[in-house]
């Protein structure tokens, strides 16, 4: 493999923070292996996620809750032994963070392992969970919107906060989870004019996948990228590899240089 060490110091949270003040964009992929990781973070990508939607993605499952701790902090060393300098995140799986004690316990396992940030995923009720973990030291990042965790609640993967009612509570809650100590926002499946008004409302970056053009950053899922996953992929994902040169070195840089470029997500990846 030939690519480029990442070219700059390891990206921090106080990285992503200038990086919103100034108001350039900023890339976030997942990866759960050792050589994926190594070419995502050597093209210059911001934060890598141990996603887990590896359930789905590396272990075929229909949903993302079957995924334990074990198998993100297995998926989290591989990464970070391939990592050049992107900052590590760690999904907190489904069930993993019910009370105080075993929150801590798991967001130990993870950050041990490598992470550097954990996600959560939820609303306002996550502020508890993120005053402890920042007071322990654990940056948290808030996964909001559509929470795949809740697939069964939500009746789907759902289009979320397009009503006004449950639109204005998304964004009271978000600001909620940045008074608690939340870092980073992520936002998934929302409609573009509500992934903009968060994104203007709070101080911290805003990541949003499926949540329009305006948030600080955009995310992607490593197989969605090189369109590797079967059946018919989200309206918000978007194939980098397709009928382009280069392979997949290219088909990252592609990615990167259209999110900073402000050409992706395009109208037809977003929702209204
Ligand atoms: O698990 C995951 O890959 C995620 C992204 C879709 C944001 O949570």
């Amino acid at each position: 493999m030939s690519v480029q060490k990442h070219p700059k110091s390891p990206v921090t949270i106080n990285t992503l923070q200038k990086m919103k003040r100034e108001g350039e964009k900023f890339t976030c992929l997942t990866a759960y292996d050792y050589c994926s990781a190594y070419s995502v973070s050597a093209n210059g990508v911001e934060v890598i996620l141990v996603g887990d939607s590896l359930g789905m993605v590396i272990q075929g499952h229909d949903s993302s809750l079957p995924v334990t701790v074990e198998d993100v902090a297995y998926h989290m060393r591989c990464v970070k032994r391939g990592n050049q300098g992107s900052l590590l995140m760690a999904d907190m799986p489904f069930m993993s963070y019910h009370n105080d004690h075993q929150t801590l316990e798991n967001c130990a396992i993870l950050m041990r392992e490598g992470a550097q940030m954990v996600k959560l995923e939820g609303g306002g009720w996550l502020a508890d969970f993120t005053r402890l973990l920042v007071q322990h030291g654990i940056p948290v990042c808030a996964h909001m919107g559509l929470t795949p965790q809740s697939v069964n609640h939500l009746g789907g993967y759902r289009v979320q906060g397009r009503n006004p009612d449950q639109a204005q509570e998304m964004i009271d809650e978000a600001l909620v989870l940045q008074d608690a100590g939340a870092g980073i926002i992520l936002l998934e499946c929302v409609p573009t004019t509500l992934g903009a008004e968060i994104t203007q409302a709070l101080e911290v970056p805003v990541i949003g996948i499926g949540a329009g053009p305006d948030t600080d950053g955009q995310i992607m899922v490593w197989h969605d990228l090189l369109g590797l996953y079967p059946g018919r992929p989200a309206k918000f994902v978007k194939n980098f590899l397709k009928d382009e040169q280069g392979g997949v070195q290219a088909a990252i840089a592609r990615y990167v240089s259209a999110v900073k470029q402000s050409r992706f997500p395009a109208p037809e990846h977003c929702y209204t």
